[in-house]
């Protein structure tokens, strides 16, 4: 009995997104955010939800929760799709725009989901290589999207796992350009100075992704969220599985926007934060580091192995991400921007590790 040949050949022969998940003392390897909410925060959320009845589901469309995040965002609540995680909202996204042979124009490197959930979908990828710096090519993306008539372009911005922004005047130029959806991830956008959302009054062929795993630090209790068009939206929404956000995770999400002060000054340290720490890692030499706007660092070995550093920083109980598997990254690792005693144990233990291939 072969049971397997139902699923779907183009699925059989993906590798599935997965992640090395080792215990760490200093945990550099998931951009989540370093500093956990205090305990009067869970405690709130812990009352709120123990005043409620577990037994029932949560609301059918969270509007208390959709509405907030419209203020916060500066958006129309109608226009808001709450989800499990931003991740099932860009997969509700892909499965009502995506099907068989549907050209997908996506960056390279970037977010490995969007280009498994568009496979498994049946969608045929267009890669855009960034530039030689890794930072975006806005012509290309024209181009490409010209050429192949592709009716979704994903953009990460920042980019993961490049830290790369694409400007504002270029994602305005890209949706002017033709109608096609211009996919725009902000996971991290709380960590750059840029905002997509007021151009989404002008593009209603603009989606904007949110998340509070990052900036949000709520990455455990998983809550994202889509902006678009109200139209847009409740196509979107015909995907979305019924129930999706649990009523703790809406109600520790209205509590953060409730308590926006605690967020903002937490971003603005690891603001402050990752400045320092590129300082440093250019200082460090043996590693080129780009650019970024986000929680997190891309670094380029000059001689060392990432692999072996990789091993040999968690050796140290520092554990980062190995990029090197992603397309142009061969010789690249990935750090989050951590608490300063973190990234001051990144660096000490980064300092061995490399010393001795600088000595060679
Ligand atoms: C660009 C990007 N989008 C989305 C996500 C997923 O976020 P969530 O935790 O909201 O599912 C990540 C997580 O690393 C990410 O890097």
């Amino acid at each position: 009995m072969d049971a397997l040949r139902h699923v779907k050949p183009v699925v059989r022969g993906l590798r599935a997104y997965t992640l090395q998940a080792r215990p760490a003392t200093v945990k550099l390897d998931q951009n989540e955010n370093p500093f956990d909410l205090p305990e009067d925060f869970k405690r709130e959320v812990v009352a709120r939800a123990l005043a409620r009845d577990w037994a029932r589901y949560p609301e059918f469309d969270p509007t208390e929760l959709c509405a907030a995040l419209a203020r916060h965002w500066g958006w129309r609540a109608d226009g808001v799709l709450a989800g499990n995680g931003s991740n099932e909202l860009i997969e509700a996204l892909l499965v009502v725009t995506v099907g068989d042979g549907t050209p997908v124009l996506i960056p390279e490197p970037t977010f490995t989901l969007y280009g498994l959930l568009s496979q498994v979908l049946g969608g045929r990828l267009v890669r855009v290589p960034l530039g030689p710096g890794l930072e975006y090519d806005a012509d290309a993306l024209s181009r490409a999207r010209r050429e192949h008539e592709a009716p979704v372009t994903i953009v990460c911005s920042p980019n993961n796992p490049t830290g790369s922004v694409l400007a504002l005047d270029a994602v305005s130029r890209l949706c002017d350009e033709a109608d096609g959806l211009v996919v725009l991830d902000e996971a991290y956008h709380e960590f750059s100075s840029q905002d997509a959302v007021p151009l989404l009054a002008r593009h209603p062929n603009l989606v904007v992704l949110r998340t509070f795993s990052k900036a949000g630090a709520l990455a455990g209790l998983r809550l994202g969220a889509l902006l678009a068009s109200p139209e847009l939206v409740r196509e979107v929404n015909k995907a979305r599985l019924p129930y999706n956000v649990n009523f703790f995770s809406q109600t520790a999400a209205l509590c953060a926007l409730e308590r926006r002060s605690l967020l903002d000054e937490r971003v603005a340290r690891l603001v402050a934060l990752r400045e320092a720490l590129i300082a440093r890692l250019r200082e460090q030499g043996g590693l080129r580091v780009y650019p970024t706007a986000a929680n997190f660092v891309l670094v380029e070995l000059e001689a060392a192995e990432p692999k072996a550093v990789y091993e040999a920083l968690y050796a140290r109980g520092v554990l980062v991400r190995d990029v090197s598997s992603y397309p142009r990254l061969s010789r690249c690792l990935r750090f989050s921007v951590g608490s300063e005693e973190e990234n001051e144990a990144l660096l000490g233990a980064l300092r061995e590790v490399l010393a001795p291939v600088e000595a060679r």
